[in-house]
């Protein structure tokens, strides 16, 4: 982000402001405290004399002011349009300023602070008579933090009163990591903002009430709730983290009960196992709609304006993310939005939980993904029974020959570009494979090129099949399946295999040839090296008959299916 100074643009950054009845400009100053020594002695001296700033923490920007002055705190609801019954947690700079503004305070409070403190955990204790209740919200409790940033432990040591700080955002918005979303919200409004760069953590505090036993978790945040758990044992669980309010509930942290993180766009939440929420949304996407999704998956959603929330398996970047994500939708058309969403382990708790706020809950869950087993192997080997053994066990096949097929008939797109590239080889009913042969048979450069053609248009079609099944066990079956990538779907691939010379006898009695001619057929194909080098498994057919090697696969499938049961149970 291009730092923002003050020397320019005064007369954008002035607007009126509407405060206890009378209209007020305010010129929002912008402190760099890296480069300007006397930053932190006139921030402090904002908050000292009732002003409102922004300041950074390791969470996200907050909009601070003294939370003992009641004007001050008055304001900070008055700029940020938030509903009085809101508290506000109260910033401290260390544990020791606990007693100064709380009450009946537990052992647990002061060993979640030596551990976990400053840092994004918010306790949620009872207040002391010198907090007002117009900080609290009307409430008897009073939330305290300590944030992990220097430059705001150092702002408020120097102020000497506890920093009241709501996210910096208008209220409803998704809440500012960086300080210029903070100024996309709050410039003309406030009287200054640190600039202390992006936030570290991404998403707000966890927020632990430690007034009932056993303590309550309202708030999933940057403190993942695993750790509160190894210092608390027992915590429960608020169920306004799950679920939407309903009407006239009494939600325990009031600001549970307001839509937040909102994006003008609808948003519905994805979550489930990440391939099958991105195969989700990819066929349940319409012009228009824009995505957030994990890395991995970005070009899945070509043509779509979409927004990277990190690598799946990392919930950190994904925390920096998610209110990038959502608030930078809103300078572009996009009315609808589908967003993957992690698991509820370690921040993607917090992550999940701010999607699906955004979202008000509107979550579609596709659970898990199927198990995946791809299927191939030389022709006259029985992988047809192999196939007819799993279809036994319930699983789903997948016959990518003939999705092929069917593309070439139904699929414009793949007709263009075959065209586009050997000519006119599409007659009226249909492919002319006679003449696409005998251009891509004598010419290796032209079958790659046929092949890519194919394979790229294939390989989503067979993705979303194969993602969105409804059976827990899927068999792709592709006598290409390395050489096209399908391979790359299958949690296991098998090569079924048998020895040349049974082959020589199944091929010329299946398809009525002679021996010479099979067995060209055979040395025209991948060898059996092949196949022991690329899969996973091998399974070898040297049964006496069709029907004794069927029963062969079935045991052997049983037996894969029966190790990745215990591969899931021990996870
Ligand atoms: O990371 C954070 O916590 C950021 C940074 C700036 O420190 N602050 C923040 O504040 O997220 P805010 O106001 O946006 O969210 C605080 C939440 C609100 O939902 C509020 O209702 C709840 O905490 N809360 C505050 N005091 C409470 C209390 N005494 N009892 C229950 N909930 C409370
Ligand atoms: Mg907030």
């Amino acid at each position: 982000m291009p730092p923002r100074r003050t020397d320019q643009g005064h007369s954008d950054r002035r607007r009126s402001r509407h405060l206890n009845g009378r209209s007020v400009l305010l010129e929002t100053r912008v402190f760099h405290p890296e480069i300007d020594k006397n930053a932190i002695a006139e921030a402090a001296e904002i908050i000292r004399r009732g002003g409102l700033l922004g300041i950074p923490t390791e969470t996200v920007y907050g909009l601070g002011a003294d939370a003992l002055n009641e004007d001050a705190v008055k304001a900070i609801f008055t700029a940020k349009g938030r509903p009085q019954d809101n508290p506000l947690i109260i910033h401290v700079p260390s544990c020791h300023w606990l007693k100064k503004y709380c009450r009946d305070i537990p052992d647990t409070a002061y060993r979640l602070a030596e551990r976990f403190w400053p840092g994004p955990l918010t306790m949620i204790l009872p207040r002391r008579e010198n907090v007002p209740l117009l900080t609290t919200g009307g409430l008897e409790t009073v939330g305290v933090r300590c944030p992990d940033h220097p430059v705001t432990l150092a702002i408020i040591e120097k102020a000497g009163v506890p920093v009241a700080a709501p996210s910096g955002n208008t209220s409803g918005r998704p809440s500012p990591t960086t300080a210029a979303h903070m100024l996309e919200d709050m410039e003309g409004k406030i009287d200054g903002i640190v600039d202390g760069g992006p936030c570290r953590v991404g998403v707000e505090s966890t927020i632990i009430d430690l007034t009932v036993t056993p303590p309550r978790l309202l708030r999933p945040g940057g403190l993942p709730l695993e750790s509160l758990r190894e210092v608390l044992g027992d915590v429960v669980v608020d169920s306004a983290v799950k679920h939407r309010m309903s009407e006239g509930e009494k939600p325990r942290a009031p600001g549970m009960k307001y839509r937040h993180y909102a994006p003008k766009a609808s948003v519905t939440v994805v979550t489930g196992e990440p391939v099958r929420s991105a195969a989700y949304i990819s066929s349940h996407l319409a012009e228009g709609d824009g995505v957030i999704c994990f890395s991995e998956f970005i070009s899945e959603f070509a043509g779509h304006i979409v927004h990277d929330l990190g690598p799946s398996a990392d919930c950190l970047t994904q925390a920096q993310h998610v209110f990038d994500a959502l608030r930078t939708f809103d300078s572009t058309g996009v009315t609808r939005i589908l967003a993957q969403c992690p698991d509820e382990k370690g921040l993607g708790f917090a992550v999940g939980n701010r999607l699906k706020k955004a979202a008000g809950f509107m979550v579609v869950d596709v659970g898990k993904k199927p198990f995946v087993i791809g299927i191939t192997g030389p022709t006259g080997s029985g992988k047809t029974s192999a196939l007819n053994a799993l279809k036994r066990l319930g699983a789903r096949i997948i016959d990518c020959d003939a999705v092929y097929h069917e593309m070439l008939k139904q699929d414009s797109a793949l007709q263009k570009e075959i065209t586009d590239a050997f000519g006119d080889v599409f007659n009226r009913e249909g492919l002319d494979r006679k003449k696409l042969g005998s251009i891509v048979f004598s010419d290796p450069d032209a079958l790659n090129r046929l092949n890519s053609v194919v394979y790229t248009r294939l390989i989503p079609e067979i993705r979303k099949l194969v993602y969105l099944s409804d059976e827990s066990v899927v068999g792709v079956d592709a006598i290409n399946l390395f050489e096209s990538s399908l391979n790359s779907l299958c949690d296991r691939t098998v090569g079924v295999i048998a020895p040349a010379e049974i082959r020589v006898k199944r091929i010329m009695e299946r398809d009525g040839i002679r021996e010479e001619y099979a067995r060209l057929r055979i040395g025209a194909q991948k060898d059996e090296q092949f196949y022991r080098r690329s899969c996973t498994d091998i399974l070898m057919n040297d049964s006496a008959s069709l029907e004794e090697f069927e029963n062969k696969a079935y045991a052997f499938f049983c037996h894969m299916l029966k190790r990745k049961k215990e591969e899931d149970n021990h996870e």
